[in-house]
């Protein structure tokens, strides 16, 4: 068979199951319309944030020029640790040119059984991660060769039970899981967790990519906040923090927060930092000027909140389920890979841009229409958009 031929059929079956992804043009004047994004606090399109760029790529080239560890460790990187370091309340940060490449070498080398087995009683680690993670976290797991153990969304208690099925282990035993979940758009009980992972001894990697810059103390990601076990982790150096630059941050890229030496033990050892080109100076100058301005945008934040427990009360009301949401990610699950496509495209032709999430991305007959609001949608955009979501019920 030809690699034409199967692909021909593969897309055959994808669309069968109305499970076929298109490419679709996203012109930059309808970005008002658009809930599709998750530029979350509209700083992609921030002047000073691109002149920034602008004026790092100036100093520095459009490229790297080569990984850190050969040519490419110019020194905005190291500036740009440094000030994620302080961002994240950590020793030490890492950058990596983004978020699915931090998460899927830089878990995976967490994860790692040569990592582990100079430990006394170490070997494999034991790796807990939450149901729903995201599709880099799956894909760190299969790297590292090792088999997750699954606790229910957000279910702390369950963690608590698996944890304990393994008391008697001295394997390594780590926690991924992410502060705000990207497609069901609800927090991690974080104190819980990490008190959970203390009385284990875990190490624990949070994935923050749709908390960076909007969610815990000025932004700075849920893992900023003061609590006794947090800190407690940290000192043993079991707090291992990912975000992303690519949501709310408003550029591309990503960074790993973490202790001193596990950042040393990274740039050693993670495939993703070692054998890959450092991210354009472009990116590193727009991020570090976002990062500049994100702990003062507290207003922005409260009014996003506000416009997301507005909206999720006003579509409840027209009869929509939104989930288990609680932050700026609304989903209007409808369970079916069609009406999914329906809805979407219901709201397209109502000049309302929204992306239509199935499975695998979300477990079978959990298809959801996903709302991402940011700090530019304004009244009558919402307005648009509810009266929209009305007349489909009305129709339905
Ligand atoms: C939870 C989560 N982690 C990681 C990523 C990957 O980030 P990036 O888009 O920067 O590669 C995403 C992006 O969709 C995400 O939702």
């Amino acid at each position: 068979m030809y690699l034409s031929d199967a692909s021909q059929q593969r897309l055959d079956l994808l669309a069968e199951q109305s499970l076929k992804r298109v490419l679709l043009p996203c012109p930059l004047d309808q970005r008002q319309f658009d809930f599709s994004s998750n530029d979350y606090l509209c700083l992609s399109q921030r002047s000073d944030i691109v002149e920034a760029g602008h004026a790092c790529a100036k100093q520095y080239g459009a490229g790297a020029t080569g990984s850190r560890l050969l040519s490419g460790n110019l020194d905005c990187f190291e500036a740009l640790e440094a000030q994620v370091a302080q961002f994240k309340n950590a020793q030490a940060a890492l950058v990596f040119s983004s978020g699915y490449q931090a998460n899927a070498s830089g878990l995976a080398a967490l994860l790692d059984k040569s990592l582990w087995s100079g430990v006394v009683g170490g070997t494999e680690p034991l790796v807990f991660t939450d149901r729903l993670n995201h599709a880099s976290l799956h894909h760190a797991c299969q790297l590292a060769g090792v088999k997750q153990i699954r606790f229910r969304h957000n279910d702390m208690a369950h963690l608590a039970e698996l944890l304990s099925k393994h008391i008697e282990s001295r394997q390594p035993k780590i926690i991924a899981t992410e502060t705000v979940f990207g497609m069901e758009g609800d927090l991690l009980p974080i104190e819980l967790l990490a008190e959970t992972a203390l009385q284990h001894q875990a190490v624990v990697y949070l994935d923050e990519a749709h908390a960076t810059g909007v969610w815990g103390p000025q932004g700075r990601g849920l893992g900023a906040i003061q609590h006794p076990a947090i800190d407690a982790l940290k000192a043993l150096g079991h707090w291992v923090v990912m975000g992303t630059f690519s949501k709310a941050v408003g550029v591309s890229g990503a960074y790993i927060a973490c202790s001193e030496i596990f950042k040393q033990y990274l740039v050693n050892r993670c495939t993703g930092f070692v054998y890959s080109t450092a991210p354009s100076p472009f990116v590193i100058g727009a991020v570090a000027k976002a990062l500049e301005i994100i702990p003062d945008l507290n207003t922005e934040r409260a009014a996003l909140h506000t416009a997301a427990e507005q909206l999720r009360a006003q579509v409840h009301e027209l009869g929509f389920d939104t989930g288990l949401s609680n932050t700026h990610i609304v989903p209007l699950v409808v369970g079916s890979n069609t009406a999914c496509l329906e809805l979407k495209s219901h709201l397209q032709q109502a000049g309302i841009r929204t992306s239509a999430v199935r499975p695998p991305t979300v477990p079978p007959n959990a298809a959801r229409v996903r709302l991402a609001l940011n700090t530019g949608h304004s009244a009558k955009v919402y307005a648009q958009l509810l009266q929209a979501l009305a007349n489909w019920k009305v129709a339905a």
